[in-house]
């Protein structure tokens, strides 16, 4: 449920030459295969709109800001990611949507699988009557 939509905070390393922040494995709920990131995103553009049966994710805003709705098809929250030092998890069977894209906004999204459209659930119709 929505409950598992988590924040994680992500250790980070700064001094007067930057800063510096680590993913390690153990600090991510499952084994990565595989990272894509969204990037010249219109600031009007509306992301995601999809559900997942087998990928787990966590999203990072790693330059600017964006919003992520997240919904369990019971209830929805609205999170804003605007650190680079914050990854929100999305488990699977969660119904998500990405928009408000500030300029320049870059949207790391570190998956637990490989690409596999079969995976994907696009209609919210289909992800509400999965949930029942
Ligand atoms: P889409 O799922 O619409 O992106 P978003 O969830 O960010 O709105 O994916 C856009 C296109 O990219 C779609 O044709 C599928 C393709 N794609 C890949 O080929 N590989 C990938 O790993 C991902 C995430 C998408």
């Amino acid at each position: 449920t929505i409950k598992d939509t988590t924040i994680i905070n992500i250790p980070k390393v700064h001094d007067e030459r930057g800063s510096l922040a680590v993913i390690e494995k153990d600090a991510i709920p499952f084994a990565i295969k595989r990272v894509y990131y969204l990037y010249d995103v219109p600031s009007d553009s509306y992301r995601g709109g999809h559900a997942h049966k087998e990928q787990e994710s966590v999203i990072i805003a790693l330059s600017g800001s964006f919003e992520v709705i997240v919904d369990d098809g019971k209830l929805k929250k609205r999170i804003t990611l605007n650190k680079p030092t914050q990854g929100l998890y999305i488990p699977t069977h969660i119904w998500r949507e990405i928009d408000n894209f500030s300029s320049g906004a870059v949207c790391l999204v570190l998956a637990s699988t490989n690409y596999n459209e079969s995976e994907y659930v696009r209609e919210y119709d289909d992800f509400l009557l999965s949930k029942r």
